[in-house]
């Protein structure tokens, strides 16, 4: 008997560092997002995790993948799969950019940095936010790998021409300029928390650090938040640098310049070189005028439904604005990507690649950097595996027939 159960018996060796141990307890990125929901305080984590108004976007962006199904093709020697592409003209080890995400110290110390070390190592683009809690400079001088600079209009056109003028210096390869934030949607987990950035330590954030003490910890002994592109070189009389608490919404809809319109694009190309990327473009006619205007590239996106509540998933815009534009600039999708099957999905109806925001945050909130890694380590192997199973062997392959709508 003691031999049988000798034989049957297997104890996991017990992981001392809490990082591996957590990491190694989850198999998806929902399982990253249930830890994280534990780690974070409650006010962060649906800072993260939430949507504008009713959220009912937010909850079509990933439902649009569920809708879509495979048709996959059988016996097709996939004996060597490969996943590179390219993007913006240079090669990409497989169709992924990381998005934008604003105040990402909040989710873990090392907030942007930790971002930006782990897509230079994956080879993939890491999209730099204006309202990031690390600077230009500083991301810089930690990766010299593809690094994109995303724009927000502030009112202030100097400020944002220094901020061009450094992003240009500090070697980033393209700007993001951000398209669907005229003003700020409503969100209304953090109006219900009367959530500000940075987060106050008032009474019920002070109950809420009690109960997740290595949140609390770390950030307590990390520097202050603040926007760290505005401080420094940049720094402005009326233009807030962050470190004081305010509401999003006040802060976006005081800086951010509502009049922006397409003439605005000219603009951008007189004081920048590099490719443009206009992100937030949700119609098929909006995608037309932006190939007109010359930009090269489109990321079809509602803001990972954080903005307008009503907008379309952005899975459903990419056959068609394939169609219109596919043949003049290259597409971009997100919002709902958490498998690298999505990442087929997207590719097979003609986006070039997709970008994933909470994806990551998920990831950096439960292993910091590591953690990261983990989420881009699992969107690549789950990318290659349904290539696989689909019966496509390279990324070029995929097409349309390979996808239907249920
Ligand atoms: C900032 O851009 C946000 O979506 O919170």
């Amino acid at each position: 008997m003691l031999r049988t159960l000798r034989s049957v018996l297997r104890f996991r060796r017990f992981e001392l560092d809490p990082v591996a141990r957590r990491l190694s307890r989850v198999a998806c990125v929902e399982d990253l997002r249930r830890v994280a929901r534990r780690r974070l305080p409650g006010g962060v984590f649906d800072y993260i995790d939430g949507g504008a108004e009713d959220e009912r976007t937010l909850a079509r962006n990933t439902g649009a993948f569920e809708r879509l199904e495979f048709r996959p093709r059988i016996l097709r020697d996939v004996g060597e799969l490969r996943t590179e592409t390219s993007l913006l003209g240079a090669p990409l080890p497989f169709p992924l950019v990381l998005a934008p995400t604003g105040f990402t110290r909040m989710a873990h110390p090392e907030g942007e940095l930790a971002v930006a070390r782990a897509a230079a190592r994956a080879g993939l683009p890491y999209t730099l936010s204006t309202l990031s809690t690390r600077s230009i400079e500083e991301v810089a001088a930690v990766s010299r790998g593809r690094r994109w600079f995303q724009v927000y209009v502030w009112r202030d056109r100097g400020l944002l021409k220094e901020m061009l003028e450094r992003a240009a210096a500090a070697g980033y390869e393209a700007i993001v300029i951000t398209v669907d934030t005229p003003m700020l949607g409503r969100r209304e987990r953090d109006v219900r928390r009367g959530f500000t950035l940075p987060p106050k330590l008032g009474l019920d954030t002070l109950l809420a650090g009690a109960l997740h003490p290595g949140w609390t910890w770390s950030f307590l002994r990390a520097e202050p938040i603040a926007f760290a592109n505005v401080v420094g070189p940049s720094g402005r009389d009326g233009v807030g640098d962050g470190s004081d608490p305010v509401a999003l919404a006040d802060y976006i809809n005081t800086q951010f310049d509502p009049a922006l319109s397409w003439s605005d694009i000219g603009w951008f190309r007189s004081v920048w070189d590099g490719p443009i990327v206009l992100k937030g473009v949700q119609s098929v006619d909006d995608a037309r005028l932006a190939a007109d205007a010359g930009v090269e590239a489109v990321a079809l996106s509602n803001h990972g439904g954080r903005q307008l509540d009503g907008a379309p998933p952005p899975l459903e815009l990419v056959a068609p604005v394939a169609d219109a534009v596919g043949d003049r600039i290259e597409i971009l999708c997100d919002g709902g990507i958490r498998r690298g099957s999505d990442i087929v999905k997207a590719v097979a109806l003609g986006a070039r690649a997709c970008m994933v925001g909470r994806a990551y945050l998920y990831g950096l909130a439960v292993g910091g950097e590591r953690g990261v890694d983990w989420v881009i380590d699992h969107l690549h192997e789950g990318m290659r595996r349904t290539l696989g199973l689909v019966g496509a062997s390279r990324v070029d392959q995929l097409g349309p027939e390979f996808v239907r709508w249920r």
